[in-house]
C-alpha cells in the first residue's frame, strides 16, 4: 500500500491543492494528515474541507489546538496569536466541531507505522524532534515505537534511526525496515516550509518496502501571500513563503 502523508498546511489551500494532486498521481491508497491544518494562512475553511474529504485520519496540531481553545495562546508570539484568533472567527461551526474531535496520534500495526504531530514521547506536549538529542529521548520508549513514526511540527525534513541504544541522523530516503531499528521521520510542511527551501513538502510511505518517498513542489505562493495581505494577517507570513524561513 501507499500511504500519503501531509503536515503543517497552515491554511494554505494553493499548496494543499498541489500536494493532493501529486498524491493522486502517485495513486496512494490513503492519506494521513499530521496536523496544523490551520494557523498563519488565509484559507482555513477550504483546507479543513479538502482534508476532511481526502484524509483517512487527521491529527490535532498545536495551532489547531489553540484555535479550539485546547491550548493557551500565551505560548504564541503576537502575530501568530492574532492569526489564531482570526482563524477562530473564520471557521464554520462544522469545521470547528471537526477540529474538536481530532486525536493526537494514529497507529496502524499492519503498516508498521505511527503518526504524530510532535514528539511521540509526549504527543500532547508539542515537543520538537529536530536535533539528535531530541530523538535520543525516545530510546526509553523503543518497545512502544512503531517501526516508523511520522511527525510534523518542526516544518523541517529530518530522519533518525534508533538502534541498539544509539541514535543516528539519516536522510528520509535512507529509511529501511530492519527487525531491530526504529525510525522517527519528519516529512516537512505542505504550506509553510522552514528549511530555506520555499517548496512545499509531501510524501508517502510504501508499506511493502518501508520506503519513504519525499517530494518538494512549487505552487502559486503569490496568490497565497496576496490573500494573507487581503485578510489583514501579518505580512511576514506571506513573505516567508518565498524564502522557506
Ligand atoms: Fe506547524
Amino acid at each position: 500500500m501507499k500511504i500519503g502523508i501531509i503536515s503543517d498546511i497552515h491554511s494554505n489551500i494553493e499548496a494543499l491543492d498541489v500536494a493532493f494532486k501529486w498524491l493522486d498521481d502517485q495513486k496512494v491508497d490513503e492519506v494521513i494528515c499530521l496536523g496544523d491544518v490551520v494557523g498563519y494562512g488565509p484559507s482555513p475553511n477550504e483546507c479543513c474541507d479538502l482534508i476532511k474529504k481526502n484524509c483517512s485520519a487527521t491529527l490535532l496540531g498545536n495551532h489547531d489546538a489553540a484555535v479550539i481553545g485546547a491550548m493557551s495562546t500565551e505560548f504564541y508570539y503576537d502575530a501568530a496569536r492574532l492569526a489564531i484568533q482570526w482563524t477562530r472567527r473564520q471557521l464554520s461551526s462544522a469545521n470547528l466541531e471537526w477540529l474538536y474531535k481530532l486525536p493526537y496520534t494514529h497507529r496502524n500495526s499492519e503498516w508498521r507505522a505511527s503518526f504524530f504531530h510532535s514528539a511521540p514521547i509526549c504527543p500532547s506536549g508539542y515537543f520538537y524532534v529536530v536535533f539528535k538529542d531530541d530523538a535520543v529521548a525516545h530510546l526509553r520508549m523503543m518497545d512502544r515505537l512503531s517501526d516508523i513514526s511520522f511527525l510534523g511540527h518542526s516544518h523541517l525534513v529530518r530522519a533518525f534511526r534508533l538502534k541498539d541504544g544509539k541514535v543516528k541522523e539519516t536522510t528520509v530516503d535512507k529509511v529501511e525496515w530492519t527487525d531491530s531499528a526504529k525510525h522517527i521521520v519528519s516529512t516537512g510542511s505542505v504550506g509553510q516550509p522552514r528549511d530555506r527551501d520555499p517548496r512545499g513538502a509531501v510524501s508517502y510511505l510504501d508499506t511493502d518496502t518501508g520506503a519513504v518517498i519525499l517530494h518538494r513542489f512549487d505552487y502559486d505562493r503569490k496568490t497565497t501571500a496576496q490573500k494573507i495581505a487581503d485578510a489583514g494577517l501579518e505580512s511576514r507570513f506571506g513573505e516567508r513563503l518565498f524564502t522557506g524561513s
